[in-house]
């Protein structure tokens, strides 16, 4: 089993104003197949902490250890997905945009557009492959996002508020697909989210961060079956417990 450790750590951003905390002494475990969700109110860290494990940023100082190696810089290891939907490469088409990974990989064309087909069907957007983004709706945009972080197999599949831009009822959708998709995967996840109900409908556990300078301050298992009901009382309940966690901080400060 691939055990991922997020242990003690802490960045500064060197600003012209001076040094800004962008996450503080964060500490957190995790599983192979887990859907581990960060949730914390804007700007207490999340993209910071999600950029340092994706490699992209250095910690001042702690370590994140992937199966006890630890990360040190970026690696198909990990796929990613953001909030922007520019993150496509515009000039290149749903399938090309999959298969990228694929290609960085050294794979065959033909063995490569099979498998980016695979992973636009599992996102049910094999009908799109030969289109551009710019084409696509943003919904459709971050599920080719998706199905090129899965393209190549990552081990850990980090996905930052991926669906905060869309409308209401498209981001509804999205999550249902998410889901699904990762019964099908069950890929290792870490989400951040700043939203209650997508943790409780996506999650295995909800790791909650305190306001700026943001830390880990407790961590919410969520034990419902799948698929998950938004309306039940069982799902509002832990959607109540984790709001009570966010707003008991809120208060203090
Ligand atoms: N590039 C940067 N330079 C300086 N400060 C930054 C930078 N990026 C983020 N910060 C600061 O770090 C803190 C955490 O930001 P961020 O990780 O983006 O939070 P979140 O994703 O939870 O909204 C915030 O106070 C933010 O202003
Ligand atoms: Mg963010």
């Amino acid at each position: 089993m691939l055990h991922i450790d997020v242990d003690n750590v802490s960045l500064l951003y060197d600003t012209p104003a001076g040094r800004v905390s962008g996450v503080h002494e964060a500490s957190f475990g995790m599983e192979e197949s887990e859907f581990l969700c960060i949730v914390g109110p804007s700007g207490c860290g999340k993209s910071t902490l999600l950029n340092i494990i994706a490699g992209f940023l250095a910690p001042t100082s702690g370590e994140i250890r992937i199966g006890g190696k630890v990360v040190t810089g970026h690696g198909m290891d990990r796929g990613i997905v953001f909030q922007d939907f520019a993150q496509l490469f515009p000039w290149r088409t749903a399938l090309e945009n999959v298969a990228f990974g694929l290609e960085m990989k050294g794979v065959a064309k033909a063995a490569r557009e099979e498998i980016a087909l695979k992973q636009l069907q599992l996102v049910k957007l094999e009908k799109f492959a030969r289109s551009y983004p710019h084409h696509l709706s943003g919904g459709m945009q971050q599920r080719v996002a998706i199905a090129r972080a899965l393209a190549y197999d990552p081990a850990l599949l980090l996905m930052d508020e991926p669906f905060a831009a869309l409308d209401a009822m498209t981001r509804d959708e999205m999550q249902r697909l998410l889901a699904e998709v990762w019964r099908e995967t069950r890929k290792t996840v870490i989400y951040v989210t700043h939203n209650v109900a997508e943790a409780v409908y996506l999650a295995d556990r909800v790791v909650v961060m305190t306001p700026h300078p943001g830390t880990v301050k407790t961590e919410v298992p969520i034990r419902l079956s799948r698929p998950r009901d938004p309306l039940s009382v069982e799902f509002l309940e832990h959607q109540k417990q984790l709001m009570r966690h966010l707003s008991e901080q809120a208060a203090k400060v």
